[in-house]
C-alpha cells in the first residue's frame, strides 16, 4: 500500500462522537447513583411521608432503592434485543442518532422526578435510559471497530470499554458533596446525561455510517466508498480497502446464519455455549456492581467518615480506569484463561479479606484499612473478568454462530446485573458484613469451572477452537495440561 491509512481529524471526530455520545450513557448510570444514594433515598422517605402520612419503612426502602438501580438492566436488556434489529433496519448511524430520543426522556424524567415529587419518575427515567444503554453498547462498539484502520482496529476495537470506565468515574467525581452531589443538586447530577446525547445529536450529521456495515450489510457500495473517503482523507486509495470488503461481503452473503434454538440443541455449539454463559455470569455475579453500584454505602457500613467515602469512591473509579488500561496491554500477551483465573482468584481472596476486616472490632484503622481488600476488588476484577468473557464468547464462536451466541452473552449479562443490582440493599441489610462471603462462594465456584472447563483461546485460530467441541474433538474440559502447553507456544499458531 503506497499511503497507509491513519488517524485523521474526521476519523478523530465520528471517533469521540461515538465513545462520549454512546459508551458515555452506560458508564455514566453505572456510577452516577453511588455517591447521592443517601440524598436520594431522603427523597424517597420525605416522598412517601407526604403522601401516604407516615415514613417509609427501612426494608421497603432498600427494595425500591435497589430496583430504581437495578431497573436499568431491565432496560439493558430490552435494549440490546433491539440493538441488532435497529442496526439491519436503519444502519449502525440511524440507530445510534435516534437513539438520543431515550437519552433525552429519561434524562428528563431523572431531572424534574423531584420536582414533580414522583420517585415513579426517577425510575421510570432509569429504565429509559437502561434501553439507551443497551442499543448504544450493542452499537457503538461494533461502529468504533468498522471505522477503524485494520492496523489501529484492535485499539479502536477497546475505545468502547474506556468510554465506560471514564464516564463512570466522571459520575463519580461529579458525584462529589462539593460538586453535584447535594440535597438540591442531586437532579441536575442525573440529568446531566442528557449532554452526551446533545454532544452526539451535534456532531452526528457531519459523520457517515461504518463503511463496513454499508458494503457489507446493506450492500450500498458507493455510499460505502463515500464513507471511507471521509474516514480517510481525500489523499487515500480506497480501492485496496473496498475490495477487501467487497471480498468479505461475497462470503458473507452465501453464509447461512446459526439461530439461538440450534444453539442449544447442536451439541458442539450447546458446549462453547454453556462457557459463554457461565463465564457472563462470573463477570457479574462476582459482586462487581456492589461495588460500582454501592461502595459509598459500602465505605459508611466500614466506619469511614462519611465526609470522605465521596473521595474514597472516585478512587474505586480511578483504579477501575487504570486497571483497564493495564489489561488491555496485558490481554495481547497473557493467555485469557490465565488472567481471568488470576481474577477470579484474587477477587476472591478480596472477600475474604473484606469480610474479616468488616467484623474486627471497629478502629479508625481497621475501617480505612477495608479500603484496601475493596480497591484491589475492583484491580482483580479488570485484570480477567471484566473483559475476558467478552473476549471468549467471541472466541468460541464461528462466523456463523457467533452473532446468536453474543446476544445470548449479553442477556445473561443484563439479567445477572440486574439480580446483583435488585438484591444487594436488601441481602446487605439482612447480613451485613457477611455479604461478600456470598460473593467469595460463588467466585471459588467460577474459579473452579474455569480451571475445569475453560478452554485456553489465545494463540488459536477460530476453526482450531471449534474444532475442540466437535464430535471427534479433543475437548474434555478445560484439561489444564494441555492449555499450559498450548500457551507456552502461543505465539506459533
Ligand atoms: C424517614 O424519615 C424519618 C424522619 O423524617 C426518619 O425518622 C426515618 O428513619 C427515615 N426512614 C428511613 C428508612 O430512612
Amino acid at each position: 500500500m503506497a499511503d497507509e491509512a491513519g488517524v485523521t481529524k474526521t476519523l478523530v471526530l465520528a471517533t469521540s462522537m461515538a465513545v462520549v455520545g454512546s459508551t458515555f450513557q452506560f458508564g455514566y448510570n453505572t456510577g452516577v447513583i453511588n455517591a447521592p444514594q443517601k440524598t436520594i433515598e431522603q427523597f424517597y422517605n420525605v416522598t412517601f411521608l407526604n403522601r401516604y402520612g407516615h415514613p417509609i419503612t427501612a426494608s421497603t426502602l432498600n427494595l425500591l432503592w435497589g430496583f430504581t438501580v437495578a431497573v436499568t438492566a431491565v432496560g439493558g436488556m430490552i435494549g440490546s434485543l433491539c440493538a441488532g434489529v435497529a442496526a439491519e433496519r436503519y444502519g449502525l448511524k440511524k440507530s445510534m442518532l435516534y437513539n438520543n430520543i431515550t437519552a433525552i426522556l429519561g434524562a428528563a424524567l431523572m431531572g424534574f422526578s423531584e420536582l414533580a415529587g414522583s420517585f415513579e419518575m426517577l425510575i421510570i427515567g432509569r429504565f429509559i435510559i437502561g434501553i439507551n444503554s443497551g442499543i448504544n453498547m450493542g452499537i457503538a462498539p461494533m461502529y468504533l471497530t468498522e471505522i477503524a484502520p485494520v492496523k489501529y482496529r484492535g485499539v479502536f476495537g477497546t475505545l468502547g470499554q474506556f468510554g465506560v470506565v471514564t464516564s463512570m468515574l466522571l459520575s463519580q467525581v461529579l458525584g462529589l458533596r462539593w460538586l453535584l452531589g447535594t440535597p438540591t443538586l442531586w437532579p441536575l447530577l442525573l440529568a446531566l446525561t442528557g449532554v452526551f446525547a446533545i454532544f452526539q445529536l451535534a456532531v452526528i450529521p457531519f459523520c457517515p455510517d461504518s463503511p463496513r456495515f454499508l458494503l457489507v450489510k446493506m450492500n450500498k457500495e458507493e455510499e460505502a466508498r463515500e464513507a471511507l473517503q471521509w474516514l480517510r482523507g481525500n489523499h487515500y486509495d480506497v480501492k485496496e480497502e473496498m475490495n477487501n470488503m467487497r471480498i468479505e461481503h461475497q462470503a458473507n452473503s452465501t453464509e447461512r446464519k446459526t439461530t439461538i434454538i440450534e444453539l442449544f440443541t447442536v451439541s458442539y455449539l450447546r458446549k462453547p455455549l454453556i462457557i459463554a454463559i457461565v463465564m457472563q455470569l462470573s463477570q457479574q455475579l462476582s459482586g462487581i456492581n456492589a461495588v460500582f453500584y454501592y461502595s459509598t454505602q459500602l465505605f459508611i457500613a466500614a466506619g469511614i467518615p462519611e465526609e470522605y467515602t465521596g473521595l474514597t469512591t472516585v478512587g474505586v473509579g480511578v483504579v477501575n480506569v487504570v486497571m483497564t488500561i493495564v489489561s488491555l496491554l496485558l490481554i495481547e500477551h497473557a493467555g485469557r484463561r490465565i488472567l481471568h483465573l488470576i481474577g477470579l482468584g484474587g477477587m476472591c481472596v478480596c472477600s475474604v479479606i473484606l469480610v474479616v476486616l468488616l467484623n474486627l472490632h471497629r478502629t479508625t484503622v481497621i475501617s480505612w484499612l477495608t479500603l484496601v481488600p475493596i480497591l484491589l476488588f475492583v484491580a482483580f476484577f479488570q485484570t480477567g473478568p471484566g473483559s475476558i468473557p467478552w473476549f471468549i464468547t467471541a472466541e468460541l464462536f464461528n462466523q456463523s454462530s457467533r452473532p446468536a451466541a453474543v446476544s445470548i452473552a449479553g442477556l445473561v449479562n443484563w439479567l445477572g446485573n440486574f439480580t446483583i443490582g435488585l438484591a444487594y440493599p436488601s441481602i446487605n441489610a439482612e447480613i451485613g458484613g457477611y455479604t461478600f462471603i456470598i460473593f467469595a462462594v460463588l467466585l471459588a465456584i467460577f474459579w473452579i469451572f474455569t480451571y475445569f472447563r475453560v478452554p485456553e483461546t489465545k494463540g488459536r485460530s477460530i476453526n482450531e477452537i471449534t474444532a475442540l467441541f466437535q464430535p471427534e474433538g479433543e475437548y474434555l474440559g478445560g484439561k489444564p495440561v494441555k492449555t499450559y502447553q498450548k500457551m507456552g507456544c502461543s505465539e506459533s499458531s
